[in-house]
């Protein structure tokens, strides 16, 4: 095939198009297109005209000429690579004849993988059991890219279908590993604490990362040292308890709190962390006597079991609790809390903007490095991976679509709404879009001491130019066009 070939197909030659469009193409004609659609119902009519939209989105990149030559049966072949040799049905697809084995740009596996590819409506169609509401969430799950391909482990999940666990003073609901079963690095909880409602005094092994999503709390915390702190977080502040480190939650007034919690550790769970009133209630009366020099009948009354999260009293002013946790070793070196809204922007564009938090600038944080990132409406997070962790996303407002890849080659594509979380293991490519029309806002986890990207624009400019074109055969004027410092957003 040639540049500028004209190409004609054969009536009733087998297509990879549903039915409908195998009919329209059958009529070999334009003129009998009107007729072929009356006969149809409108369901099927709009299937066709769905499945014309898709082959001319397909073929725009290429510069076919689509919507009246599909109809009439002829297009014209631009290059080579216009037409991959490949499946000779899915060349029939694109009104093309001939012996072509092989995929298509935009659709390039053998076999094909894709709605695009479905022969007929009963391939297509969804007859079994269904809930639309659930299923409407996922239209990338109902009707992948072409482009994606095999499979790969799941990599949403979400709060919004955790269990709730209430108590007076609050709640708490968590994904972990045994959950979401990708997620090795991190385990999310996010938890809503009433207005001095108190997430008891209590530790554990692994370090808890935390940004405030609603309302304000008042944490304290003592390090190893014997510094203490206690501090009042607002919405869009971080704080961060190194593994170990004793500390307390208390939702403030008017509204109380509601934050994530990040552990970095896949299988931790907040249902079950060393409390203090778990490890009273189970010391001999004697030893608690002997342990802190007072009578054994003076806990008489202690609670004999946990408490976790209950209804507290107001702490009153923040200066009071500062004063009343002095102590002579002094403060911690650094805070364990940070604000990340008041952090100007790492990068900033017409696609959105990125503010990095890690032990650069929040150097209490060893273990867990975040990127907040905003994306425009028609913007996009660049195709990107990180070679030093995993990464574990948080959506926070709008929608989004991610799509992964992975060898073999595998790519899978998925949606995401307000509370849902996104998993993507060390140096897998992968991209991020904004699929709604309101601003698309979303956390980005690492269990690292810092965060790391290798952006893939700014790889192929950074080789040299030849290498590139050899590669992908574009030319050295399209490449110069590409961006070339990392932009994170698109556009810039
Ligand atoms: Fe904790
Ligand atoms: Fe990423």
């Amino acid at each position: 095939m040639t540049d500028g070939q004209q190409i004609r197909c054969a009536a009733g030659s087998q297509s990879l198009l549903p039915e409908p469009i195998a009919l329209v193409r059958r009529c070999d004609c334009v003129s009998r297109f009107a007729d072929c659609v009356s006969l149809e119902i409108t369901r099927r009519a709009l299937e066709i005209l769905r499945r014309a939209r898709e082959i001319a989105r397909i073929a725009a990149p290429l510069k076919l000429t689509v919507s009246k030559s599909i109809l009439g049966c002829t297009m014209t072949a631009i290059s080579r690579r216009n037409i991959l040799v490949g499946a000779a049905a899915s060349a029939a697809a694109l009104g093309v004849v001939g012996s072509a084995t092989a995929g298509t740009f935009g659709n390039p596996d053998s076999p094909p993988e894709g709605r695009i590819n479905g022969k007929n409506r009963t391939s297509l169609d969804d007859p079994g059991p269904q809930n639309p509401t659930l299923a409407g969430q996922f239209p990338s799950f109902q009707d992948p890219p072409a482009t994606d391909v095999n499979g790969m482990p799941l990599f949403w999940a979400s709060f919004n279908n955790a269990h709730k666990r209430f108590q007076n003073g609050g709640w708490a609901r968590e994904v972990t590993q045994v959950d979401f079963a990708i997620s090795e690095d991190i385990a999310g909880v996010n938890m809503r604490l009433s207005e001095n409602g108190i997430r008891e005094l209590h530790w554990h092994q692994q370090a808890e990362w935390a940004i405030m999503l609603d309302g304000k709390c008042r944490i304290t915390i003592i390090d190893e040292v014997g510094r203490p702190q206690v501090a009042d977080v607002k919405t869009g502040d971080l704080w961060y308890f190194p593994p170990g480190l004793p500390h307390s939650l208390q939702g403030l007034g008017p509204t109380g709190a509601e934050f994530l919690l990040a552990f970095d550790n896949g299988k931790s769970t907040e249902f079950n962390t060393l409390m203090l009133t778990d490890w009273i209630a189970h010391t001999p009366p004697d030893v608690l006597a002997r342990n802190f020099g007072v009578p054994a009948d003076a806990f008489k009354n202690i609670p004999l079991d946990q408490r976790w999260i209950f209804q507290g009293t107001d702490p009153g002013p923040l200066a009071a609790d500062e004063r009343a946790v002095k102590s002579a070793k002094g403060v911690p070196a650094h805070p364990f809390v940070f604000s990340l809204s008041d952090l100007q922007p790492t990068r900033q564009n017409k696609g959105g903007m990125v503010q990095i938090a890690d032990s650069r600038n929040f150097n209490v944080s060893k273990t867990v490095a975040v990127a907040m990132v905003t994306v425009k409406p028609g913007g996009m997070r660049e195709l990107h991976w990180h070679p030093n962790a995993d990464e574990w996303q948080y959506y926070i407002k709008g929608r989004a679509r991610m799509t992964v890849f992975d060898t073999g080659p595998r790519a899978q594509t998925a949606d995401f709404r307000p509370g849902d979380i996104g998993y993507v293991k060390k140096s897998l490519g992968h991209y991020v879009q904004n699929t709604g029309d309101t601003d698309l806002v979303f956390l980005e986890l690492f269990k690292s001491d810092h965060y790391a990207e290798v952006s893939l624009s700014e790889w192929l400019t950074h080789v040299p130019p030849e290498l590139v074109t050899q590669h992908l055969n574009i030319s050295r004027e399209t490449l110069a066009r590409f961006p070339n410092t990392a932009p994170d957003l698109m556009p810039i």
